[in-house]
């Protein structure tokens, strides 16, 4: 009788589930601007493929998806980056001139790699395929024009008439739309904005999405376009022309480098999700920097608030658990996740409560049953989808005595040490004789620019500190010139952007975190020592004022000095969920009160006594609740507890 009773409580959720993630998300987006009521969720392939994923490889991922996801509410798969790219010695991630382009000027697939794309094809076959296997099929496109499409100048399809675009009396070319100046930053020779008050940079892109939705695309991730690369007025055309098409398109923006509330309330009402931090990899400096943010977006009423303020969903990036390869690899899959269990487990649970979409990255291929058991968790799902009132739950409080890791109350509890930093990269100034200052590489840039980066292997694709060097700009024509000159023969200035005139500034003071590069510690140029640097032949780079050298450190890893964190949302069924998470390096014990809970939820008037509850990865029942819960929390873990209270 038990038995049964679970089994139609299952399929009384599995049925819950379909409805949200299919007629709820369908309705959002033939509507246009209706709320979706439930985050996006399925497979993308940057994660494990990088950009090389061939069509077979995509296939077996999607059939793996369908067979084994798709009833836990996963439903897009979605082909990452550089599709068009020919997969050949010499091509890379930021490589020019291997791109497959039509005569139009229009990226399609590689045909090698995408073999039914011949003919014209594109992705029909593919999208076809997937949607014989009850899917829905996404492609990544990059903002802009392809600059491969620029130097051959072609000319720009008029949809509606399908012929070469006219106006005042004249065809239209690549070179007309294409801004060189406007190169995507960390793609710089790939691609480059538009000027979008030109109609023919409309049609030019009315063409790319006209002829998506021809191949059956159902998913755009539109990259290089949000965050530090934000550019509204490709996001309201590109959402302009999905409008007008017959066909829902359902529309996401990449990155969300340094995205604010305020930044994504701009574009909330024109696309479906958009990302809200740097990429997501498997690190635990990458999990524990969603905090902060997806605490301000909870905050600003963002995420998960009945009826969201936006009409779309903050995103906190794919889930880099399984089988995986590295950023900006030319290689397929090869390694394990990095992340630890509980680590996971974090991750999963802060997606969930925050309710970010939830887009698989691993190999599928590959998919083991903790990975499974972690990606298909009804309860995390049931919180990812319906959960309301999602936001940090400040009243916690955390001990070291482990001794008071049960029910009941705490005597000696104290609250956390203020939050460490979760910023991605500081740089520092420090002795030039200190070897951890080496790592600074110059490149040369195709227009003779040159920059100099700071290697950091894990994130090559894109490196958070490069800087394009000038000769020190000329500010005065007089003999002061010539004799800077000579004083600074030799150093450079270091600018932010190719195009700005703002150099980096030090002091031995200075300490940059990579948003700040941005701004504050940049200065208008002059000649000052205190912006000349020159780059050493052992790597090192050094400042003229101070003699000291620049060093890039990870500032994530002071994440493992503390932090505790505990975030609230209530279920659609009267149910509280609380978790608690240990950022810092040690297990800890993380208490919260129930009666705290009512000043997150004023409606209610919770008291000792009134709730059980359970935890959810533990699987472990806890009974009654008295005043305190607490739970001891391992290193980077977390705890996510299921209340259920009486009035
Ligand atoms: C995260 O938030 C905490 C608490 O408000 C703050 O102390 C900390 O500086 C923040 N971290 C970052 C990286 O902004
Ligand atoms: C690198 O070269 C500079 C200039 O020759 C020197 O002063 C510095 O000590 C060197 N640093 C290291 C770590 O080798
Ligand atoms: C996590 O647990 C460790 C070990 O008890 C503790 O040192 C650390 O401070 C805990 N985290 C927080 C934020 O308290």
């Amino acid at each position: 009788m038990k038995l049964v009773s679970l089994l139609s409580f299952f399929f009384f959720f599995f049925l819950l589930f379909v409805f949200c993630s299919q007629r709820e998300l369908g309705e959002a987006l033939s509507t246009r601007g209706g709320h979706a009521n439930c985050p996006p969720r399925g497979w993308n392939s940057y994660d494990s493929f990088s950009w090389i994923i061939s069509e077979q490889e995509f296939l077996q991922n999607a059939e793996v998806v369908s067979r084994r996801l798709l009833g836990h509410g996963y439903q897009y798969v979605v082909v990452d980056f550089l599709w068009y790219r020919r997969k050949v010695p010499g091509a890379y991630t930021d490589s020019l001139g291997f791109d497959v382009i039509d005569k139009w000027g229009r990226v399609i697939p590689d045909p090698q790699r995408w073999p039914s794309s011949k003919n014209g094809k594109g992705f029909t076959e593919v999208a076809k395929k997937v949607h014989g296997m009850g899917l829905k099929f996404g492609i990544h496109v990059m903002r802009g024009i392809s600059t491969q499409a620029v130097n051959a100048n072609t000319p720009i399809l008029d949809v509606s008439t399908g012929r070469a675009y006219t106006e005042s009396g004249r065809f239209w070319y690549a070179k007309d739309i294409g801004l060189k100046d406007r190169a995507c930053a960390w793609m710089p020779h790939g691609f480059m904005s538009v000027d979008t008050n030109l109609g023919a940079a409309r049609a030019f892109l009315r063409s790319l999405y006209t002829q998506y939705a021809e191949w059956g695309v159902d998913f755009v991730k539109h990259d290089c376009i949000f965050g530090d690369d934000l550019n509204v007025n490709e996001i309201t055309i590109v959402s302009e022309v999905l409008k007008e098409l017959n066909r829902p398109i359902l529309y996401s923006l990449s990155p969300g480098t340094s995205a604010t509330p305020t930044m994504a309330k701009d574009v909330s009402a024109l696309v479906n999700m958009y990302r809200i931090t740097g990429d997501d990899w498997d690190s635990w400096g990458d999990v524990a920097a969603h905090f902060n943010v997806s605490r301000d977006f909870a905050a600003a009423h963002m995420i998960g608030d009945k009826g969201l303020r936006g009409t779309s969903w903050p995103d906190l990036d794919m889930l880099p658990i399984g089988w995986l390869t590295d950023p900006g690899s030319n290689d397929g899959p090869h390694r394990k996740s990095k992340l630890n269990l509980d680590e996971q487990r974090t991750q999963m649970t802060l997606w969930s409560m925050a309710k970010s979409p939830l887009m698989f990255g691993g190999d599928l291929r590959k998919l083991d049953s903790i990975t499974y058991g972690i990606i298909a968790n009804p309860t995390l799902l049931e919180i990812n989808s319906f959960s309301m009132n999602n936001r940090e739950f400040p009243y916690i409080t955390a001990t070291n005595d482990l001794r008071a890791s049960h029910l009941g109350f705490i005597t000696e509890s104290r609250r956390p040490k203020e939050m460490t930093a979760l910023a991605s990269h500081v740089l520092h100034l420090t002795s030039c004789k200190d070897h951890k200052a080496k790592g600074w590489v110059s490149e040369v840039l195709d227009n003779e620019l040159e920059r100099i980066c700071w290697k950091d292997s894990r994130r090559n694709y894109r490196p958070p500190f490069c800087l394009y060097k000038r000769k020190p700009l000329v500010t005065v024509a007089s003999d002061d010139e010539i004799l800077h000159k000579q004083k600074y023969q030799g150093k450079h200035h270091l600018l932010a952007l190719d195009s700005m005139e703002s150099c980096l500034d030090a002091s031995p003071k200075t300490k940059l975190t990579s948003q700040e590069l941005k701004s504050s510690l940049f200065s208008p140029c002059r000649w000052d020592a205190n912006q000349m640097w020159e780059l050493n032949i052992n790597e090192t780079l050094v400042n003229s004022y101070s003699g000291l050298c620049g060093v890039v450190k990870n500032a994530k890893a002071n994440v493992n000095s503390g932090g505790i964190r505990s975030w609230v949302a209530t279920g659609r069924r009267g149910e509280i969920y609380l978790s608690f998470f240990n950022l810092s390096s040690r297990k800890m014990v993380i208490s919260a009160k129930v009666s705290d809970l009512n000043r997150v939820h004023p409606w209610r008037s919770l008291h000792q006594g009134s709730c059980t509850y359970r935890e959810v990865w533990t699987g472990k029942d806890y009974g009654v609740a008295k005043e305190t819960i607490s739970l001891a929390v391992a290193k980077h873990g977390c705890a996510l507890l299921v209340l259920r209270c009486s009035p």
